[in-house]
C-alpha cells in the first residue's frame, strides 16, 4: 500500500470513528434536559421528550430521562412506568449527599457504593433511607413535577 492509498483508507477509517462516537452522544444527551420551574414550584416537562420512535403506528418510549435545572443542586431522573404514570426521584444519595449515577433502573453512587432501585429503594448500602420522590401530573402535553 502507497502513502496515497494509506491516507485514503485512514480518512475513511477516522470518518467511520468520528460519525460513530457523534451518533452515541447523541443518544446519550438525548436523555438529558434542562426544564423551567413555573411560579408554582414545578417543573415542566414534554411528554414528547419521552417518544424515541414510532413504529407502525406505535410509538416507542425511553424508559428514564434526566432533567436539570440551575435552581436545583441535583438532577432529578424521571421513570416512565406507564403512560400518565411517572416516577421522579432527585440523583442525591441519601447516605451523605453524593450525585447518583444512573443506570438503566440501578442508581448508583460513586462515592461508597449504596445503590437504589427505580421506586428510590434502598438495594445495597451504606445507604439507610429512601430518596426524595416527588409528586408527578400530567396534562395533554406536560409532566409535571411537584417540587414542594
Ligand atoms: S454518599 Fe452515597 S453511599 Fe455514601
Amino acid at each position: 500500500m502507497n502513502r496515497k492509498e494509506f491516507m485514503h483508507q485512514c480518512g475513511f477509517a477516522c470518518l467511520g470513528v468520528m460519525g460513530l462516537s457523534a451518533l452515541t452522544e447523541s443518544c446519550a444527551v438525548s436523555r438529558q434536559l434542562d426544564a423551567s420551574i413555573n411560579d408554582r414550584s414545578q417543573m415542566q416537562v414534554p411528554l414528547s421528550v419521552f417518544i424515541t420512535s414510532s413504529k407502525n403506528n406505535r410509538q416507542q418510549f425511553k424508559r428514564y430521562i434526566i432533567v436539570r435545572n440551575d435552581r436545583l443542586n441535583y438532577p432529578i431522573v424521571v421513570y416512565r412506568n406507564a403512560e400518565n404514570n411517572y416516577t421522579a426521584l432527585l440523583l442525591r444519595c441519601s447516605h451523605q449527599y453524593n450525585e447518583l449515577n444512573v443506570n438503566g433502573d440501578l442508581l448508583t453512587c460513586p462515592a461508597h457504593g449504596s445503590e437504589f432501585n427505580a421506586k428510590g429503594e434502598v438495594v445495597h448500602g451504606p445507604a439507610e433511607d429512601k430518596l426524595r420522590s416527588f409528586v408527578t401530573t400530567v396534562d395533554a402535553q406536560n409532566l409535571f413535577i411537584h417540587l414542594v
